[in-house]
């Protein structure tokens, strides 16, 4: 398989600390995150390290959520693989993932940690892919909007290959 560079990884490392500065100065210093594993773990170690340098100081939490399966078309049902550790309850929480696309993901997981007792919930994305919302989420901050195109790299996958790239690309 060919995978085409889409977003090369200085596009990446210059993205993340705009994103940082971005967030930084919208949301108070002691948030918690939660990054939505597995697609957002290269994402959120880059993007929790480009926060402290922009002055932030955030505690960290993760979850893990599957719709996907080995398909690359959302199945519509978003299942806890795993639980989170910290309790929300009263916490400004930073949700993290790697593509907003359905939206079924991040509208599921913010559900659960405003019923949780929340204070806010923000939400972070790498990328986001306009026009297919299946459910109205939007995301606070985006890293890159993207074409329709299925992607791989920095984290996302296909059936779980491809995640070490350091670049993300379209498979072809
Ligand atoms: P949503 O729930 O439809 O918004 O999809 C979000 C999830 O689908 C993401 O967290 C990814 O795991 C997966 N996904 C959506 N588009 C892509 C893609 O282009 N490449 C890899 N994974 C994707
Ligand atoms: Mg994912």
């Amino acid at each position: 398989m060919n995978i085409a560079p889409l977003i090369t990884e200085d596009e990446i490392r210059t993205r993340m600390e705009a994103l940082a500065g971005e967030i930084t100065r919208a949301l108070p210093s002691e948030m918690l995150i939660v990054a939505l594993l597995r697609g957002s773990f290269i994402f959120a170690a880059d993007l929790i390290r480009a926060l402290h340098r922009a002055g932030a100081s955030p505690q960290v939490d993760f979850m893990t959520l599957g719709s996907y399966g080995l398909r690359t078309e959302s199945s519509g049902s978003v299942t806890v693989y795993r639980e989170l550790t910290e309790a929300v309850q009263g916490r400004h929480v930073l949700l993290i993932d790697d593509i907003l696309e359905s939206g079924r993901t991040l509208d599921f997981a913010r559900r659960e940690i405003l019923t949780r007792g929340a204070a806010d919930v923000s939400i972070a994305v790498l990328l986001e892919k306009p026009g297919k919302r299946a459910i109205e989420v939007e995301a606070d901050f985006v890293g890159f909007v993207i074409p329709d195109k299925f992607v791989v790299g920095y984290g996302l996958d296909d059936a779980n290959r491809y995640r070490e790239l350091p670049f993300i690309g379209v498979v072809e």
